[in-house]
């Protein structure tokens, strides 16, 4: 059975409590849940990671790309947070690995700050996603579910 690694970067640790009327009211653990559930109904096992650390997210992409490159990886779900909109270090990694890649949000990116409408992250992504909520994931998962053509 392939793994999906679902990645989560700076401040995604405060959901339930952050911002509500932005990113809802369930927490992390509740997103975890959701994903479980979502990745056992497509035939996926799932890696659920939090970083604040823009380093230790690049390691983790690193790591995706080895276990992709070996046949043991569906791909990567990314909520880069802000460092969505920061960080060529994370740009870089993705184009270094190759690892399949959707990038999600859980708000409308583009319907918010302008500071928030550019991306490092599109360009080197398979899928972009946002506005769905949390329940982005699970559609984000069974997205990949259809191109890792696990189900
Ligand atoms: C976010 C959107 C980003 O702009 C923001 O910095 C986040 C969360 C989202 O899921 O909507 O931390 O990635």
């Amino acid at each position: 059975m392939k793994t999906v690694l679902v990645l989560n970067g700076p401040n995604l640790n405060l959901l339930g409590t952050r911002e509500p009327a932005v990113y809802g009211s369930q927490t992390l653990a509740d997103v975890q849940a959701l994903c479980e559930r979502t990745c056992a109904a497509n035939g996926l096992a799932l890696d659920f990671r939090q970083s604040n650390h823009e380093g230790e997210l690049v390691d983790w992409l690193h790591e995706a790309g080895r276990l992709q490159a070996a046949g043991q990886l569906a791909g990567v779900i990314l909520n880069a947070g802000a460092f969505t909109h920061t960080s060529i270090a994370l740009h870089d990694a993705i184009k270094g690995t190759g690892v399949t890649l959707i990038e999600l949000h859980i708000s409308n990116v583009h319907a918010r700050e302008e500071f928030r409408h550019h991306s490092f992250i599109s360009p080197v992504a398979k899928a972009v996603m946002a506005g769905f909520g949390v329940n982005g994931y699970a559609l984000a998962i069974a997205g990949l579910a259809q191109l890792a053509e696990t189900k």
